[in-house]
């Protein structure tokens, strides 16, 4: 039943004016505590929406800024970029040669190398196995780097080529390219 106030049948009181009869008191308090109600959810729910909104800390980390000034040939470095490891690698002459030279039908994910990498001699990865989302092993220079020469995931046994795509074990994809730009040459925003 709708919450109305009903038209009034009862005779007029003292003064002229209607009383209310039981019918319209119920309805009337029935709006009464209606409206109550729809200001407590309103109060409530308020907040959690508000809340659902991204804090200005969370919207900076949409993007991610890497000075690569220091990072030497061969190295490599890791960044966070909205919770996730990104793997930013200088690859070396003979690396960016060796995953150049891989045909297609001899992978998995079949990507060039040049689809994969906007400004050589840098490859950006996001360092999460496609496998079940371990980190593979490869960053430092002591590292195991697999079969492949890029990194090895010990979960289960996944290899990535120097390009990152997977070349064995149970992954079934390469390792993710993220969105990522060269502000100047040595500096890239990935996000
Ligand atoms: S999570 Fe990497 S091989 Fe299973």
């Amino acid at each position: 039943m709708a919450d109305t106030l009903a038209p009034s049948s009862s005779p007029p009181v003292e003064g002229g004016a209607h009383a209310p009869a039981d019918g319209t008191k119920r309805d009337f308090l029935k709006l009464v505590a209606g409206s109550f109600a729809a200001v407590g959810v309103g109060a409530i729910v308020w907040p959690f929406i508000a809340s659902m909104n991204p804090a200005k800390d969370v919207l900076a980390l949409a993007s991610t800024d890497v000075d690569l000034t220091h990072v030497a040939e061969g190295q490599a470095v890791t960044v966070m970029w909205r919770g996730k490891p990104v793997f930013v690698r200088h690859r070396t002459a003979k690396e960016i040669e060796e995953a150049q030279a891989v045909p297609l039908s001899d992978l998995r994910d079949p990507q060039t190398d040049q689809s994969r990498v906007l400004r050589e001699p840098w490859l950006i990865v996001v360092g999460v196995c496609t496998h079940l989302g371990c980190v593979p092993l490869g960053q430092k220079s002591t590292d195991p780097r697999g079969d492949y020469g890029g990194w090895f995931c010990p979960c289960h046994g996944s290899h990535y080529d120097t390009a990152g795509r997977i070349r064995r074990g149970p992954a079934p994809l390469n390792l993710a390219v993220p969105e990522y730009e060269f502000r100047s040459d040595t500096q890239v925003r990935i996000g």
